[in-house]
């Protein structure tokens, strides 16, 4: 495995997640400050042929799974030609994409053709008119068609993100359980995390133990499953029940300790944590005539800088960052 892509604690970081797009056509409250964020201009964001140059790089330095995020990456005009050509670099094993479900369903056959073999869908409710309090637009059906659809096509898992925030929705944890009776979706529960603008805070916080134990309360026989070593959730099901849950304790009790993920965001730069400011260019480098040996150095030198761990909950959120929706790491909705 590539030195550049290792970090001074040993972490092996093969798993890119590739920002496509700042925009979006939802605005989630977790996601994006309600005045909207500045977008960059059009000239500064990567063109398709530098996202799949450094695609391409980083592939051949180890990298087996290639996320999209955004902002909403099915509403960038050339997805489908990404997925593509994604899909023809060797070594590249999986091509995922987390998406607010708006444009699925009309968009999936498509998306399996080109080669997609992942897919994760944000939903933070289950409820219609909730659903545009939190994301402010309408589209609840189409989100849940988009979902549906992406079972029926035969894709699986199929992963429903569902950020947890008191007083909004922690009233719909069991039933968002419920769901996955029937449905063979894994409902990942999602602790809130800030980000510049989304006004942020501990109280509106719903732990991972909270969370586990009011489902416990209903269903006494959740049992843990396995998951992989560097998943972000950890998993439950229920005995009998199509889907699984997961929890995502990014606050609580972070995985930062098998963390394999780097990100590159739509205007160009690696970002190595989630959390944290620390950025470089790479989109100047390539525009600057880098070869692929000088883009490497620089690579390995931001991965070579990245901290053990994040800066824990109370320090995030007073720490500068991006809003998530120019971050891509958790992606959509802006
Ligand atoms: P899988 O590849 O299916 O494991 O997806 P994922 O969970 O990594 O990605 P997804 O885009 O579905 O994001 C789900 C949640 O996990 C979001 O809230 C992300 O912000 C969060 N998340 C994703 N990557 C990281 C990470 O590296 N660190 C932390 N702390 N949270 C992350
Ligand atoms: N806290 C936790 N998760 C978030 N996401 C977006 N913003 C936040 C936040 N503040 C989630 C989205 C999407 C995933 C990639 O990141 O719901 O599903
Ligand atoms: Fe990795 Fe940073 Fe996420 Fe921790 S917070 S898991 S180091 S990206």
């Amino acid at each position: 495995f590539s030195a550049f892509l290792t970090d001074s604690f040993g972490r092996r970081h093969s798993y890119l997640r590739i920002s496509l797009t700042e925009k979006c056509n939802l605005r989630c409250q977790y996601c994006m400050p309600e005045e909207g964020v500045k977008l960059t201009p059009r000239a500064q964001l990567l063109t398709t042929a530098e996202v799949l140059r450094l695609a391409r790089l980083f592939v051949h330095e180890g990298v087996d799974k290639i996320r999209l995020t955004g902002g909403e990456p099915l509403i960038r005009p050339d997805v489908l030609d990404i997925i593509a050509e994604l899909r023809k670099l060797e070594g590249l094993k999986t091509i995922a994409v987390t998406t607010n479900g708006m444009n699925l369903a009309r968009l999936l056959p498509k998306l399996k053709d080109s080669g997609l073999d992942l897919l994760n869908i944000s939903l933070d409710t289950l409820i219609p008119a909730k659903f545009e309090f939190i994301v402010r637009r309408k589209g609840f059906h189409k989100v849940m068609e988009g979902i549906d659809k992406a079972l029926e096509m035969g894709y699986n898992p199929v992963k429903v993100n569902c950020v947890v925030m008191r007083g909004l929705n922690e009233d719909e944890i069991l039933d968002f359980v419920a769901l996955t009776e029937k449905k063979p979706i894994e409902v990942r529960f999602i602790e809130y995390m800030p980000f510049d603008g989304n006004k942020w805070n501990f109280k509106k916080m719903v732990s991972y133990q909270e969370m586990l134990d009011c489902i416990k309360q209903q269903w006494p026989a959740l049992e843990m499953v396995p998951t992989g070593h560097a998943d972000t959730a950890k998993g439950y099901k229920v005995p009998g029940f199509a889907g699984k849950v997961g929890f995502i304790s990014s606050m609580s009790d972070h995985f930062c300790g098998s963390c394999n993920r780097l990100r590159l965001t739509a205007d160009g730069n690696l970002k190595v944590c989630l959390f944290g400011n620390s950025e470089v260019s790479l989109r100047d480098e390539l525009r600057s005539g880098a070869t692929e040996t000088q883009l490497l150095d620089i690579i390995g030198a931001a991965v070579g800088r990245k901290k053990k761990q994040h800066a824990g909950m109370l320090n995030l959120s007073k720490m500068k960052n991006r809003p998530m929706i120019l971050i891509g790491s958790a992606t959509q909705r802006s």
